[in-house]
């Protein structure tokens, strides 16, 4: 039993979105996943996928692409990416009930796996596509809804009632319930090119997240954007689709 993480599947299987314009890694990229995935992946497993999973413009056109991945073998845990329009983050639920059983979308929840709780949110970094302000007000929609991810873990399973969204980050003891420990996964990278730090790595740091992985980066001159490696005793992984050429990484054995 393992867990693996990849993102930016890319697929496109409704609409017209030829892949292999970017470079030759995206060349039938889709078939690369399915081979690679079975080679890899066991029903025991669990796979998160890092956002970015369709093309499509709402779920329509991403039903078929949404239902490559649930084919794939696995128990299959779904973040939202900057380009996945199906995926209203207020209506995550909707998604969770339509797809249960077959995939699994982290939006303001968390997922359990063995003594890890797996929390996470789109994140956002500043890529120069918007305003510094416009960037600001993203950035920090998604630094909430990050916290309520590693709230609602922290407060399971307490006297049974629903988690009580503590506002007081950062003053408190933030270990998760059952003494998990955390995994964080963001779409995008943790820090802003240039930067030793961000308010993504600090939340990371102050909960003791043991690992944040996040995808995003695409393209050998984007995939040293931010950190890999251990950073203030957090492993970082980038684990974007073509940076891995297509085959989903180990996160734990
Ligand atoms: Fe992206």
């Amino acid at each position: 039993m393992s867990l693996y993480a990849i993102g930016d599947l890319h697929l496109s299987f409704s609409v017209d979105k030829p892949m292999d314009v970017f470079g030759r890694v995206w060349k039938n990229h889709e078939k690369k996943i399915w081979k690679y995935w079975n080679k890899r992946v066991t029903d025991r497993d669990t796979v998160v996928v890092t956002g970015d999973h369709s093309w499509g413009r709402n779920l329509e056109q991403s039903r078929k692409d949404l239902e490559f991945i649930a084919e794939l073998p696995g128990r299959k845990i779904l973040l939202r990416g900057n380009h996945d329009m199906f995926w209203d983050a207020k209506k995550t639920q909707r998604l969770n009930e339509a797809f249960r059983g077959r995939l699994e979308f982290l939006q303001n929840n968390w997922f359990a796996y063995e003594d890890y709780a797996l929390v996470g949110t789109k994140g956002y970094c500043y890529e120069g596509l918007d305003t510094y302000e416009h960037f600001e007000k993203i950035r920090d929609r998604e630094l909430e809804r990050l916290r309520i991810s590693f709230e609602a873990a922290r407060m399971s399973g307490i006297s049974g009632e629903k988690a009580d969204i503590s506002p007081a980050f950062g003053s408190e003891e933030l270990r998760p319930a059952g003494n998990r420990k955390y995994i964080m996964f963001l779409h995008y990278p943790p820090t802003s090119i240039g930067e030793a730090s961000s308010p993504f790595t600090r939340m990371a740091e102050a909960y003791g997240a043991a690992k944040v992985v996040y995808s995003h980066c695409h393209g050998k001159a984007r995939f040293d954007d931010s950190f890999k490696g251990y950073v203030n005793g957090i492993e970082y992984k980038l684990v974007s689709g073509d940076y891995l050429n297509f085959k989903p990484e180990l996160i734990l054995e």
